[in-house]
């Protein structure tokens, strides 16, 4: 398969392959944005290691095949890797959107999808890896937090970042409320990127680019500069 965004693609609209944990609200504002038509893709399937994920109804009630690939279901973390890498791979995706999956992919799916998978963090990264990110934030008492999009590499939210954007930290904020501020922010984000891929606007790789006179995203708050136009304005 060619390289997202370098050259012409055969099939209309970016296919996607989305793995989700839990809620699938990001799955939700894909869809979203789809329907909109401001988010030039197609979600394939979802995938997810949890049979009771809350987002496969979302996936069900319009049709999209889903499979489930659950950990306790092979004997380590290798043999689920490979066997989520073969189930991803059936539907033949041109981009991987981890959406609230909270597994760590590992080598199988990395060799298999290699700079084709994205991720949504809920900080600003570097800033708190991991899990409980927003809880983190909280306990460094920051004042802006936010989410980022980046391409999952063999390390944890280390991938090179694609975009960002900035949320405020209120005085009365706990995990949860910043969180839930947070993924508002992911909710137009996400679609925004996966747009500006299937647009060849954004070139994943090593170090993720932006095709000269792209016109930035207004509904982020703030995009990394390597999205960014040389020319383009970062308030
Ligand atoms: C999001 O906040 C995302 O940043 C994190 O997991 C959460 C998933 O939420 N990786 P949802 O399942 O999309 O509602």
């Amino acid at each position: 398969m060619a390289p997202i965004g370098t050259a012409p693609r055969q099939r209309s609209a970016l296919q996607l392959t989305v793995l989700i944990s839990g809620t699938g609200s990001n799955l939700r504002a894909i869809l979203a944005a789809i329907d909109a038509g401001t988010c030039d893709a197609t979600v394939r399937a979802v995938v997810s290691d949890r049979a009771n994920a809350q987002g496969l109804s979302l996936a069900s009630e319009r049709s999209i095949p889903t499979a489930i690939v659950k950990l306790s279901d092979y004997e380590n973390r290798s043999t689920w890797d490979a066997a989520l890498a073969h189930t991803v791979a059936s539907f033949d995706p041109d981009l991987v959107v981890l959406a609230g999956f909270m597994k760590i992919v590992g080598e199988h799916m990395l060799a298999a999808f290699e700079g084709r998978i994205l991720n949504v963090h809920p900080a600003l990264l570097p800033a708190f890896p991991g899990n409980d990110a927003p809880a983190q934030a909280i306990a460094a008492n920051v004042r802006i937090s936010g989410c980022t999009v980046h391409v999952v590499d063999g390390g944890v939210d280390t991938g090179p970042i694609v975009a960002q954007a900035a949320v405020r930290v209120l005085a009365n904020d706990d995990a949860e409320s910043l969180h839930a501020r947070i993924q508002h922010a992911e909710h137009t984000l996400f679609p925004a990127v996966i747009h500006g891929i299937a647009r060849g606007a954004i070139k994943l790789g090593a170090r993720v680019s932006a095709a000269s006179g792209t016109p930035s995203d207004e509904r982020a708050v703030l995009l990394s500069p390597a999205v960014a136009p040389p020319n383009d304005k970062v308030p």
